[in-house]
């Protein structure tokens, strides 16, 4: 599954094509932004940028035609925002994770370059276990490149939005792609209907900026709470009754 990523450099005459089309999203990214975006492109990670996917609280998703380097002929770019919002949240997900411990509370560029560092790193554990899980391939400062999930160029609906046919199936995939993390030492912290893109038939799990390492003091509790919540989403949606004891034990054992 591992896609290996070249950092050989774009030719020369490809530069003033890609500089002209940075030009036109002048205003719209600050400058480290856009030069952690030319280094996508120079790196081949992607060639063009399309349109904008989903503009959220903290990120904005975008799809981008993919470089030489990659495989498909898509590539999602997740831009974080420099915002104070959600600064809190973030910041209770990071500290306690032994790999970011040293970050400067105070320094809101190194908390959001280290949260996109930390869900790159996180894709990375997901990739290794086999989980359904977008394919990092690259990050820089604030920007992250991964796998698009989606068909054509329409990415995949999230879970919420679609009726699923066999929700039995559905449920089983997600458990067992949480096990798997659990056994890499990962818990995704944020699983609900809104996290998981249903790709065709398979459920994929998205946004692991606060996934935890298990040697976080609340690794156990965020676990818990994954499996209370998409329990309880396919109880109400579906009338599936699991016990996330039961499950518990068994993603544990
Ligand atoms: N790899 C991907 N492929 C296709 N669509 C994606 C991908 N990653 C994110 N998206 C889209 O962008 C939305 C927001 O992404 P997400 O990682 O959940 O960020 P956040 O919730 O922090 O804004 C998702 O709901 C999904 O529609
Ligand atoms: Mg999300």
């Amino acid at each position: 599954m591992s896609r290996k990523v070249s950092t050989r450099k774009r030719p020369e005459r490809d530069e003033h094509m890609i500089k002209e089309q940075l030009k036109i999203e002048e205003g719209v990214f600050d400058n480290r932004t856009m030069m952690a975006i030319w280094r996508m492109f120079n790196h081949n990670i992607v060639s063009r940028m399309d349109h904008i996917i989903s503009k959220g609280k903290e990120a904005d998703v975008y799809l981008a035609d993919s470089g030489s380097s990659i495989a498909g002929k898509y590539s999602v770019l997740k831009i974080f925002r420099m915002e104070t919002s959600s600064f809190d949240k973030r910041v209770e997900y990071m500290f306690g994770d032994p790999r970011f411990e040293k970050i400067r509370k105070n320094n809101l560029r190194e908390i959001i370059e280290t949260w996109c560092k930390k869900e790159f790193g996180n894709l990375k554990i997901a990739q290794m276990a086999e989980v359904h899980a977008p394919i990092p391939y690259y990050f820089k400062d604030n920007v992250l490149a991964m796998e698009f999930i989606g068909t054509e160029s329409t990415p995949s609906p999230i879970l919420k939005n679609i009726e699923v046919s066999d929700p039995e199936r559905v449920l089983n995939s997600i458990v067992e792609d949480i096990r798997k993390l659990y056994k890499s030492e990962l818990v995704h912290g944020d699983i609900s209907e809104y996290n998981i893109l249903m790709n065709g038939d398979n459920p994929y799990l998205i946004d692991f900026g606060q996934a935890v390492v298990l040697s976080h003091p609340n690794a156990e509790r965020f676990l818990e709470r994954d499996v209370s919540n998409i329990t309880s989403y396919f109880r109400k949606r579906y009338g599936i009754n699991k016990d996330a004891e039961k499950l518990l034990l068994e993603i544990r054992k």
